[in-house]
């Protein structure tokens, strides 16, 4: 068992479609182990995204991530980050699979709907950054 970091999106939340993208990640197998629903601070997520900081939509995507509320989750299950990478699709919904999170709800590849950890490293990286230990209840 291990965790990955998912965001579900100021998109999502707008459209009240929570519940939908919960229910894809529970039917494939990963648990939510912790959650909560939060308004991001500019400072918040450009510190989240600060990887990001040199590309172009950059701005635009501070904008948006602070646009609305989002919900911030812990999952947990097997091989759990690429598993929640597969189970989201590609970046650009246009490209995604069919059945995917993102094939399914997302309106553009800003507006995506979810976001997830690319790699275990990173993963405990924005789970701390989000979640005390204490937070999360396996
Ligand atoms: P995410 O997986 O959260 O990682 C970075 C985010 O930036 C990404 O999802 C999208 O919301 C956004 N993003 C990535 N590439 C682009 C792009 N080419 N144009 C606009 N937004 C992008």
């Amino acid at each position: 068992m291990n965790r990955t970091f998912s965001i579900i999106k100021p998109d999502a939340t707008k459209r009240n479609i929570t519940g939908s993208i919960n229910k894809i990640i529970e039917e494939n197998n990963l648990k939510i182990i912790a959650q909560k629903r939060v308004k991001l601070t500019k400072v918040q997520a450009e510190g989240f995204y600060s990887v990001h900081k040199d590309k172009p939509f950059f701005k635009d995507l501070i904008d948006y991530m602070t646009s609305g509320p989002v919900i911030l989750q812990v999952l947990e299950g097997n091989n759990a980050v690429e598993h929640y990478r597969n189970i989201m699709g590609s970046t650009n919904p246009e490209n995604a699979e069919t059945g995917t999170i993102r094939k399914t709800h997302a309106l553009n590849i800003q507006e995506n709907s979810v976001h997830g950890s690319d790699s275990d490293k990173n993963a405990e990286i924005e789970i701390k950054y989000f979640f005390d230990e204490g937070e999360i209840i396996s």
